[in-house]
C-alpha cells in the first residue's frame, strides 16, 4: 500500500524538483479578504520558500500563481475571476506556469463547478482546511497530474507550518478557525467549518517566539475569538489566554479581532484593562443599529447589551476606541432601521467603521429573505452613513489632543518628510520623522486632528 508521507517529506521531494531545474521556480502569492486569510498566505509562502522558490510579487512572470480568495461578499469573487482571466494570457505563452486558486472560495461548490467548467487552466484547487495538504498537491503536479483539487473538509491545520511573515515587525496568530455563529448573511461558517481553537501552549510558545525574535505588535485572530477555548478541554477561555499572553516577556503590544457582542463583555473589558500590554480598543462588529434587523441577522444581542460594553469600559476610561463593521442595505432594511443605525453611530462616536453594501450569498438564510430596497437607495445611504463617520473621527479625535501617544511606527506618511503608525487605541498618527523609526514605539505628543489620523511630534 501506498503510505502518505509527511509534509516535510512531501516539501522535500518537491524541492528535489525544483532544484533540478535549469531556472530557478518563481512563485507568486496573491491573498485577499480577511486577516486570516494573509495569515494563511504567509503560511503557503513559508512552505513555498521551503521548497525552494523564490517569491515575487509579479503573477506575470512567476511559476506558481497562487490566488488565496475570499468570499465574504461578491465583488471579492469577482476580482478573483478577473485576475484567473488576466492570468490566462502568461500561461498561454507560458504553459508550465501552475495557477491554484485556494482560500475560502475554494470551499463554494458552484465556484469549484464554474473552474471545473470554464477556467481549465486552473491546475491546483485546495480549500483552507486543505492548507498543509499543498506541498502533496504541488508535488502531484510537478510530478505530472493535470488538475489537482483537494477541497475536503479536514479537521484542524497543522501546527508548526513556518509562515513567511511580510511584516518584520508585526505578527498576526490565528487562536481558531472557523465561525459557528450563522449570522444570516454571512458565508464563513459554510466555507471555514466550526469554530476549532488551538491548544493555548502552541498559541503562547508562538508569540514567545515572536517576541523573542522582536516583533513589537501580536495580532490574534479568529471569526469570533471570544468563544475561544469552549471546544478545549484546558478551561482557558479568551480573557484567560489574553492574561497568559501579556505575561510573556517583551515589548510589544497585543490586538486581537473580532469579537462577537454576544460574547464580549465586562470581564472582557476588564482583562483588557488589567493588561498592560493590550491595546485600549476593541473592534466590536455590531451591523445595525436595529434590533429587528439584528433579529433577522440572527446575531443574539440587543443595541442595549451592546451599548452596556460600550458604557462599562468608558466608565473606566472615558477614552476607551470602539470600531465596527456595519452592513448598509441588509434585505429590507427600512428608512427608520436605517436612521437607527446613525443613531448608534453618535451615541458610542466610533474612532473608525468598516461598512459594506449586503451583498447576496447563495446557500445563506438571508439570500432567500424577500428584498425591495433599490440599489441606489443602499448607495445613499451608504454615502450618508460615510459622511457622518467623518464628522464623528474629526470630533471625537480631538479628544487626544494634549495627550502623548505611544505610536508603534508603521511608515511613510502621505506628505513628505511624515511617518505614520498606530496608538493602543488603534488611531493613525501622524508626525515628522524618517524611516529609520520604522518598526519601533515613539511617544508623539498630540498637537492636532484629521478625520482620518491625529498629528503630532515625538517626545524623548
Ligand atoms: N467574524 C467577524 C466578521 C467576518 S466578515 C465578525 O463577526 O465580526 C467581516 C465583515 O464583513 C462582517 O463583520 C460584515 O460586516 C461583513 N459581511 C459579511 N458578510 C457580508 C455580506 N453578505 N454582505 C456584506 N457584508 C458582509
Ligand atoms: Fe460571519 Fe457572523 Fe461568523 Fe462573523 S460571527 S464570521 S459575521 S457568521
Ligand atoms: Fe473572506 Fe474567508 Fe476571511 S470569506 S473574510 S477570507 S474567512
Amino acid at each position: 500500500m501506498n503510505q502518505e508521507k509527511t509534509i516535510e517529506e512531501y516539501m522535500s521531494a518537491a524541492a528535489g524538483i525544483i532544484s533540478g531545474r535549469n531556472k530557478p521556480m518563481t512563485a507568486c502569492v496573491h491573498s485577499y479578504g480577511c486577516q486570516l486569510n494573509f495569515s494563511d498566505g504567509e503560511k503557503i509562502k513559508g512552505m513555498l520558500l521551503k521548497m525552494g522558490c523564490v517569491l515575487t510579487d509579479k503573477p506575470e512572470d512567476a511559476g506558481i500563481v497562487i490566488f488565496n480568495t475570499c468570499a465574504v461578499r461578491e465583488n471579492a469573487e469577482d476580482r478573483v475571476f478577473g485576475n484567473l482571466g488576466y492570468i490566462k494570457h502568461y500561461k498561454e505563452k507560458n504553459p508550465e506556469m501552475i495557477i491554484c486558486l485556494c482560500g475560502c472560495m475554494a470551499s463554494l461548490e458552484h465556484v469549484v463547478e464554474k473552474i471545473n467548467r470554464s477556467y481549465k487552466y486552473v491546475d491546483i484547487v485546495f480549500s483552507s482546511s486543505a492548507l498543509d495538504k499543498f506541498p502533496k498537491l504541488l508535488l502531484e503536479k510537478l510530478t505530472g497530474e493535470k488538475h489537482i483539487f483537494d477541497t475536503n473538509e479536514y479537521d484542524m491545520p497543522v501546527e508548526g507550518l513556518e509562515q513567511a511573515r511580510d511584516s518584520r515587525f508585526k505578527a498576526s496568530v490565528p487562536i481558531m478557525f472557523g465561525c459557528n455563529n450563522f449570522c444570516t448573511y454571512c458565508i464563513v461558517p459554510y466555507v471555514r467549518g466550526r469554530e476549532r481553537s488551538r491548544r493555548p501552549e502552541d498559541i503562547i510558545s508562538e508569540v514567545k517566539n515572536l517576541a523573542a525574535s522582536g516583533y513589537k505588535e501580536i495580532m490574534l485572530l479568529g471569526q469570533n475569538v471570544n468563544s475561544y477555548g469552549r471546544d478545549l478541554p484546558d478551561g482557558v477561555d479568551f480573557p484567560g489566554l489574553l492574561e497568559l499572553i501579556n505575561e510573556i516577556e517583551g515589548d510589544f503590544i497585543i490586538r486581537f479581532m473580532s469579537s462577537h457582542p454576544k460574547d464580549a463583555g465586562k470581564k472582557l473589558i476588564d482583562t483588557i484593562i488589567r493588561c498592560e500590554k493590550a491595546g485600549k480598543h476593541l473592534h466590536l462588529p455590531v451591523q445595525s443599529g436595529s434590533n429587528d434587523i439584528l433579529e433577522k441577522m440572527n446575531r443574539k444581542y440587543t443595541i442595549e447589551k451592546y451599548m452596556e460594553t460600550i458604557d462599562y469600559a468608558r466608565s473606566i476610561i472615558p477614552d476607551f476606541s470602539f470600531t465596527t463593521d456595519i452592513i448598509v442595505g441588509f434585505p429590507n432594511e427600512s428608512d427608520e432601521d436605517f436612521e437607527q443605525t446613525l443613531e448608534l453611530m453618535k451615541a458610542v462616536k466610533y474612532d473608525n467603521i468598516y461598512s459594506f453594501i449586503y451583498s447576496k450569498r447563495s446557500g445563506t438564510k438571508a439570500a432567500e429573505m424577500e428584498d425591495r430596497i433599490s440599489d441606489e437607495e443602499k448607495s445613499r445611504r451608504m454615502t450618508k452613513l460615510l459622511a457622518l463617520q467623518r464628522e464623528i473621527s474629526t470630533e471625537s479625535y480631538k479628544r487626544f489632543i494634549g495627550r502623548t501617544m505611544r505610536v508603534l511606527v508603521d511608515g511613510k506618511g502621505k506628505r513628505e518628510g511624515t511617518m505614520t503608525g498606530k496608538s493602543g487605541e488603534f488611531i493613525i498618527v501622524e508626525f515628522e520623522g524618517d524611516e529609520s523609526l520604522e518598526g519601533s514605539f515613539v511617544n508623539v505628543k498630540i498637537t492636532g486632528a484629521k478625520n482620518w489620523a491625529v498629528t503630532g511630534k515625538i517626545i524623548n
